[in-house]
């Protein structure tokens, strides 16, 4: 595992002289207290190369032994060429395939599934997952509803196989619904609403989010497919060691923790230094939660995600 977090720090604080906000809003409706921004030069790729670069080393492989890469970001260096090509030439790498996945917050346990199933497909032995987010770049500043929320962050993660059985990600369920992707976009600069002077003057490149449907949706929408991969794994939820949730607000990861039946102690966070780093959320919070001896070899560790889309989804993993 490797993460990578700017140095530049936004304070509550800081935030209360840009908006109409207080400290005490931020902390109470989102446990928020402070989150980190990119520098104007640092790309969604320079930070998913740090990331990576640390995940590798981690893992105690060469980059060359590593045979695909994929990328989840909802903020790409460009539409095209994919920030997963962008980074395999940072890395130095050539040949190997690199394609980005699009599912919002939920980007890391989806590109998870997708490089489980490649790896036991046979054809892949080490395959860099990363999320990378500079969701300041596409942050209104003026909407006090969304600013205070964001933070930029890259995790990355090397997932081999392995020939040992009940080890690594037992099962994963994915969903979507897309009759609600407008509760959560970013209106223009694709084919719907190509970029143009109108779409910069109304801020249509910023993310708009109706905070209070999302809210509901990703409590349901997380419970609901924690608890069938439980079922699905054969797994009681005692039995979780820890849980690493999409890191949105904290009184949805309370309420999911209640829906669960799960402690809100076995639930790992680090939204109030971080913020919410959509996709790059949980390889953070699960490096420093393994860093903290939060889980060991053998221990079950359960993450959550929700996003954009609407897309959620579940991973079940046995730490090796
Ligand atoms: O990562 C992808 C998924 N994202 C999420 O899961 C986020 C889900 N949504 C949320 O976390 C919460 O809905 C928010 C944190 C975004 C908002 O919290 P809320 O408790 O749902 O507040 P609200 O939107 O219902 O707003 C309550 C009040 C409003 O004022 P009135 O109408 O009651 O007078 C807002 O105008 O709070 C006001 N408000 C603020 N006040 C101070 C909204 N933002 C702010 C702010 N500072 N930053």
């Amino acid at each position: 595992m490797g993460v990578y977090t700017p140095e530049r720090r936004l304070t509550n604080a800081d935030l209360t002289r840009l908006v109409d906000t207080s400290d005490e809003w931020i902390r109470t409706r989102t446990g928020m207290i402070e989150r980190r921004i990119a520098e104007p030069h640092e790309a969604a790729s320079d930070m998913a190369a740090k990331a990576a670069e640390r995940a590798i080393a981690d893992a105690g492989i060469t980059k060359e032994e590593i045979d695909l890469i994929i990328v989840a970001t909802i903020t790409p260096d460009h539409a095209f060429p994919s920030t997963a090509c962008v980074l395999q030439a940072k890395l130095g790498l050539t040949d190997i395939p690199a394609f980005d996945i699009s599912a919002a917050c939920s980007g890391f346990v989806y590109m998870m599934q997708v490089a489980n199933h490649m790896l036991r497909a046979g054809d892949y032995r080490n395959v860099l997952i990363v999320s990378s987010e500079k969701l300041t770049s596409i942050v209104d500043w003026e909407d006090r509803s969304t600013c205070v929320l964001f933070g930029d962050a890259a995790g990355a993660f090397v997932l081999s196989k392995c020939s040992e059985p009940y080890v690594g990600i037992l099962g994963n369920i994915l969903g979507a619904d897309g009759s609600c992707g407008y509760l959560l976009k970013l209106p223009a600069g694709g084919s719907v609403m190509p970029a143009s002077y109108e779409t910069v003057v109304n801020s249509q490149h910023c993310l708009k989010m109706a905070g209070k449907e999302v809210f509901k949706v990703a409590v349901r929408t997380m419970s609901d497919c924690c608890r069938r991969l439980l079922e699905k794994c054969n797994i009681s939820p005692d039995e979780v060691k820890c849980v690493i949730p999409h890191q949105a607000n904290l009184r949805i990861i309370d309420a999911v923790a209640r829906h669960l039946g799960i402690p809100l102690e076995k639930f790992c966070i680090n939204l109030q230094n971080y913020g919410n780093t959509s996709s790059a959320t949980i390889p953070n919070c699960m490096k420093e939660a393994y860093d903290q001896g939060r889980f060991k070899a053998g221990d079950l560790v359960l993450l959550t995600a929700f996003g954009g889309g609407f897309t959620w989804g579940a991973t079940l993993i046995r730490w090796k």
